[in-house]
């Protein structure tokens, strides 16, 4: 069937994603917005998330709000409320990431990422409970197969999306009965997002990630996004607290070793 003939499976949903001027996260507000979906996006910088939005068409909404403070994230999900109705599919993606070590890291660096992914995660979901469509809205948190297992010179994002994935388990179980779902998307490495760059800056370092891969390349934006529709349609109906790995079995580790 001809993508123009294809029925858009999130048509008239709404959307609200934090952390999505830029990479995997604006990747998913593209496609959900082709799939019908009423979008609202959020990032640190008034610029950079009014480009982003615009470049996906006019009728999406970018607000400036850091995650960091509760009141502006809190804004900023109500003026997307008050804007489009009460919020169906609430995606909490921002993140900050560097390679350190942690004695090269001070507390302000180590608590900065706490801070962003880990109570950013928190104030998005906290305070966007109160604007969502329930019973039915369904709330994901883009997590990383760091939450999982260790990784070198990353004990800030690993801590801190080991805290995203356990939040999950425990809003799952309390937001059930009042009809909101939560699950977490964990990424493998994706294609031209900073994320990657950041870990993987060489054409050689790029070699070896896939290399350890189990299915050997780099994921797309589409993949997460692919994730993202599912969890936001009644195919997951019976799914919340769980952590969904999309990420070519990297949470599985060293794909060429027997040890
Ligand atoms: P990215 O393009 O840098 O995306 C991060 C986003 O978060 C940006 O839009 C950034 O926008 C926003 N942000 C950062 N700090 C913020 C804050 N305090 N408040 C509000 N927004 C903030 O990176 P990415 O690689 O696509 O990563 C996106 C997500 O996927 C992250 O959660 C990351 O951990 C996860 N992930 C990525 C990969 C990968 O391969 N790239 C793998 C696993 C998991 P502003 O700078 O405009 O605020
Ligand atoms: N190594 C060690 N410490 C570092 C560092 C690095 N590469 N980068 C930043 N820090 C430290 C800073 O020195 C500072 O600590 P200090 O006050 O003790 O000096 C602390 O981290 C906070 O840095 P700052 O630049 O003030 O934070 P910010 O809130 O402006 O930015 C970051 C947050 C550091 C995470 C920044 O990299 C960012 O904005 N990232 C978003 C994009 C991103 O990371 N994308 C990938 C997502 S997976």
């Amino acid at each position: 069937m001809s993508d123009a003939f294809r029925p858009q499976v999130l048509a008239g949903k709404v959307v609200f994603i934090a952390g999505a001027s830029s990479g995997i996260n604006l990747g998913i507000a593209r496609r959900l917005h082709a799939e019908g979906a009423k979008v609202a996006i959020a990032s640190r910088k008034h610029d950079k998330i009014t480009a982003a939005a615009a470049s996906i068409a006019p009728d999406v909404l970018g607000l400036a709000a850091d995650v960091r403070d509760y009141a502006g994230i809190e804004a900023a999900l109500r003026t997307a409320h008050d804007r489009f109705g009460p919020i169906d599919i609430l995606v909490s993606g921002a993140a900050g990431n560097f390679l350190a070590p942690a004695l090269g890291m001070s507390a302000n660096a180590f608590k900065t990422v706490i801070d962003i992914d880990l109570i950013g995660t928190f104030n998005v979901l906290r305070a966007g409970f109160e604007f969502l469509n329930k019973p039915g809205a369904s709330a994901i948190s883009i997590t990383a197969p760091q939450g999982e297992r260790p990784a070198m010179f990353q004990a800030h994002a690993c801590a801190a999306k080991a805290g995203i994935n356990m939040l999950t388990q425990c809003l799952g179980m309390e937001w059930g009965p009042l009809g909101v779902r939560v699950n977490a998307i964990s990424p493998g490495p994706i294609a031209d997002t900073e994320g990657m760059a950041r870990l993987a800056p060489t054409p050689e370092m790029e070699a070896m990630v896939k290399g350890r891969l189990a299915l050997r390349d780099y994921g797309t934006k589409d993949d997460i996004a692919e994730a993202v529709i599912w969890l936001a349609t009644g195919a997951s109906r019976y799914v919340t607290g769980t952590v969904i790995d999309v990420d070519g079995g990297a949470r599985l580790g060293d794909a060429r070793s027997p040890i």
